[in-house]
Formats: structure tokens, C-alpha cells, sequence
């Protein structure tokens, strides 16, 4: 295994910009995870218009579907059967229904060798809700990158409402409460804080601050 800089946090701790970030400044590549996660959600989220609530869809019928996904990441985009899907993942909806999916085993053990594999060629800066604690268990480094409820809920209105998304503040706030529900209290692979990540606290702190406290720490212990 290459190195490993492993990155966790809810959404809009700021992980994406700042692993970003870090991975350029290293050159490193840049593994956003929930991509990954995002792209199979989304293979369900078009392929199974009758189904309202994704946490019901049996395993097994999961299962059966996962052999037809390809999906393919590249410079930071994601490819679903050839297709660059990158844009259409950021839907709302499409977030919705990953959270809901990514609780499910057996499409965490069908991403799990994908995560693994690009360590095996590169180094990487690798972010989701488990780089620290189960894909990557014995990273090079390990993050926690957190920021308060309201904090996080702005961010994300503000970045939604910049694409071109249609929501309130408060739709945001809701999304972002039931997300962070749904990634702690899951039981497979739950969003914690590993003992052994360096923790930062992002509310106050521009993306700025944050990317260089991690070069800083990176190059400090090494
Ligand atoms: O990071 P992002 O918000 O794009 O992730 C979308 C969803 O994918 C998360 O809410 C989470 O449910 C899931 N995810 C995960 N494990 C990861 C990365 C993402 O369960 N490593």
C-alpha cells in the first residue's frame, strides 16, 4: 500500500475542498469516496423509479444488480458505464437515496477492494465516513474534520442554491440532521471519531486555515 492520507468527517465538514486541496499540493490523488457511493445510488435512483423508500430494497435484490454497475474514477470524476456522471450525483435526491443505500452491506463490501485498489498504484487523499476506521485502518495519517450543525447546513445551502438548486435554509438544515443520523447510527461502518484522527474543527476556520493545518500537521510528523 502506497501512502494514505485518510480523511473523515460529516457532510459539509469541508473534507472535498480541503482533500482536494491537500492532495494538489502533495500530489497525491484525490479519492472522494462518496462518489463512489453516489454513482450507485444513482444506478438505483434511475433504474428503480417504483421504489419509495430505498432502506426496504432487500439485499439480495441489491445484490443481483450490483454485477451490471461499472463505474469507473478518474481525475476527480465519476463514470457509471462509461458515462461522466459527476454533475447529475450532486442532485438533492440523488444524496438522499446514497445515504439510505450506503447503510446497506452489500454495497459497502462491493466498494470496499474499488477504495482499496487505488492505494495500491498512488498516493492518496481519501475522504468519506470510514477511511479512517475501516478502509484504510492503518493509513499514513488520519483527519476528522467536523463543524457545527448550523454551520455545516449553510455551507450546504450555499453551495446548493449556487449551482442552481431550489431549497430553504431550513430544507438544508433538515437534510443535513437526517444525514448525520443515518451515518452514525447505521451499523455497518458508522460515521466515528477514530481515537487516532487529528481533529479539526472547521466552524471557525476559513478552507484556507483548514488545508494548511493539515499540510502542517502532514509535514510535521513525518
Ligand atoms: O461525501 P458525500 O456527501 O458525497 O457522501 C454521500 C453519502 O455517501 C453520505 O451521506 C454517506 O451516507 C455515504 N458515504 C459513506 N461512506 C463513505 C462516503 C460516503 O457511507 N466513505
Amino acid at each position: 500500500m502506497k501512502r494514505v492520507i485518510a480523511i473523515d468527517g460529516p457532510s459539509g465538514a469541508g473534507k472535498s475542498t480541503v482533500s482536494r486541496e491537500v492532495a494538489k499540493s502533495l500530489g497525491f490523488l484525490y479519492l472522494d469516496t462518496g462518489a463512489l457511493y453516489r454513482a450507485v445510488a444513482y444506478h438505483f435512483y434511475k433504474n428503480f423509479k417504483n421504489v419509495d423508500d430505498f432502506s426496504l430494497l432487500p439485499e439480495e435484490e441489491i445484490e443481483r444488480e450490483l454485477i451490471k454497475i461499472k463505474i469507473h474514477y478518474e481525475n476527480g470524476r465519476v463514470y457509471l458505464s462509461g458515462e461522466d456522471i459527476s454533475d447529475l450525483i450532486r442532485d438533492p435526491e440523488v444524496g438522499a437515496v446514497t445515504s439510505k443505500l450506503s447503510a446497506k452491506k452489500v454495497i459497502r463490501d462491493f466498494l470496499l477492494p474499488l477504495q482499496r485498489s487505488f492505494a495500491e498504484k498512488m498516493d492518496i487523499v481519501a475522504e468519506g465516513r470510514d477511511m479512517t476506521t475501516v478502509v484504510f485502518p492503518d493509513a499514513w495519517k488520519k483527519f476528522y474534520l467536523d463543524a457545527s450543525v448550523d454551520v455545516r447546513a449553510r455551507r450546504r445551502y450555499e453551495q446548493l442554491i449556487k449551482s442552481g438548486k431550489k431549497i430553504t435554509f431550513e430544507e438544508a438544515l433538515k437534510d443535513v440532521i437526517e444525514r448525520d443520523r443515518r451515518d452514525s447510527s447505521r451499523e455497518n461502518a458508522p460515521l466515528v471519531i477514530s481515537k487516532e484522527a487529528f481533529y479539526i474543527d472547521t466552524s471557525e476556520l476559513t478552507i484556507q486555515e483548514v488545508i494548511s493545518l493539515v499540510l502542517k500537521k502532514v509535514a510535521e510528523d513525518d
